[in-house]
């Protein structure tokens, strides 16, 4: 059990004061420090977590969340909770350790350490002027409890972007399979897409929130001012146009086809995923990535290939449609089937209530096959 009485009283807020703090500080006098700085106008700042493995994601979310006010304080899960909430191989270092490591970045004021699961009570001791948390939380996963607590004192909540592919259990598989940092992690993907790239989206959200074990390097699309673009811009992924040329709808011309390549190439990628992409992946792509492209498509296959596939489903009279996610080869929505998913077709779908239903289940569906298609391809070697 995290023995309070360890704590040693730190003094007022100043840079003296930081550097003469102790490694870990109780909430209560983080507490007073809080009354202190808001009298002078100044803003504390308050971020909790595990953080029991840094790395580049963690000290660039911690200065970020540094950067929205004057003191920054970390309250980190005491050992007994980090070993149920992440089993017990965690936390790797006992909670003095983090609360010393942590102290040793400049972005970091305070550290103290909570003994409950959730950060509530350490919310409500410290009433932090911003609460901030990383990008794969939204305002809606936070718990009630904590959502009316938050309203309540009035707190100002912000999210801020994680690091793509940088997480503790990201490290501690790779470091299980041989480590290297050289080699990377063998699961260097690249997103293809000429749309809105909602299954992007998913992807580098399941990503940010280590459902999905994967490094995202590039983002591709033919069409310069496609959302998907600027989506992974804003989450700090490479995101690049290439020009299609000028050959027929649904083509790529030679040159779009070689830049490709050379560019998945030149990033390492792993494995290729095509997501909305609206243009026929020819050679010499297929043969660079053979077996290792996949797409996603809105229909049960070999049902609806093509395009229109929700609108083939309701006007074939299907009572049930979906999506599938397959190998691509040279044919058309024809390569081996991965993995699908079902929806019902409803009555009174329009195609486009039915494809907003099938988006849905697309983006559980994607994360959770590319996860399985990077395991395969690890083990093949
Ligand atoms: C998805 O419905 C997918 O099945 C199809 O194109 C659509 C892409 O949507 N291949 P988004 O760009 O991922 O939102």
């Amino acid at each position: 059990m995290f023995d309070q009485k360890r704590i040693v009283k730190s003094a007022n807020w100043d840079v003296a004061s930081r550097m003469a703090a102790p490694f870990i500080s109780s909430r209560e006098e983080v507490g007073e420090l809080r009354d202190q700085l808001g009298a002078e106008g100044r803003k504390l700042v308050l971020t909790n977590g595990v953080f029991d493995l840094l790395h580049a994601g963690h000290v660039r979310y911690l200065k970020e969340a540094r950067a929205l006010g004057d003191c920054l304080v970390v309250a980190i899960n005491a050992d007994e909770s980090v070993r149920e909430l992440k089993g017990a191989g965690r936390p790797v270092y006992p909670a003095e350790e983090r609360a010393e490591i942590l102290r040793a970045l400049r972005a970091v004021d305070r550290v103290v350490v909570f003994g409950e699961k959730r950060a509530s009570r350490t919310i409500e001791i410290i009433r932090p002027h911003i609460y901030t948390k990383g990008g794969d939380y939204t305002p809606d996963s936070l718990i009630d409890e904590e959502k009316q607590l938050l309203d309540r004192l009035g707190i100002d909540v912000r999210i801020l972007s994680l690091v793509p592919g940088k997480s503790t259990s990201a490290t501690l598989r790779h470091l299980e399979r041989g480590g290297g940092a050289q080699e990377g992690p063998g699961r260097r993907i690249a997103i293809l897409g000429s749309g809105r790239g909602s299954n992007c989206e998913a992807i580098l959200d399941a990503i940010a929130s280590e459902r999905l074990d994967a490094e995202p390097v590039l983002v591709i699309s033919d069409i310069a001012d496609a959302r998907i673009l600027s989506l992974a811009r804003d989450r700090g992924v490479s995101a690049l146009h290439v020009d299609p040329g000028s050959e027929r709808p649904g083509r790529l011309s030679a040159a779009a086809l070689k830049e490709i390549v050379d560019r998945l190439e030149a990033a390492r990628v792993d494995l290729v995923i095509l997501a909305g992409f609206m243009r026929i992946v020819r050679e010499p792509l297929l043969s660079a990535f053979e077996g290792r492209i996949l797409n996603i498509h809105p229909s049960l296959l070999p049902l609806h290939p093509g395009r229109d596939a929700c609108r083939s489903a309701i006007e074939a009279g299907d009572s049930e449609s979906g999506c599938t996610v397959h190998i691509v080869d040279a044919g058309i929505d024809t390569g081996p089937i991965l993995d699908q998913a079902r929806v019902p077709v409803l009555p009174g779908d329009t195609p486009d209530t039915l494809q907003e239903r099938i988006h849905r289940a697309e983006h559980e569906l994607y994360p959770r096959t590319v996860g399985e298609m990077l395991d395969r391809l690890e083990r093949e070697g």
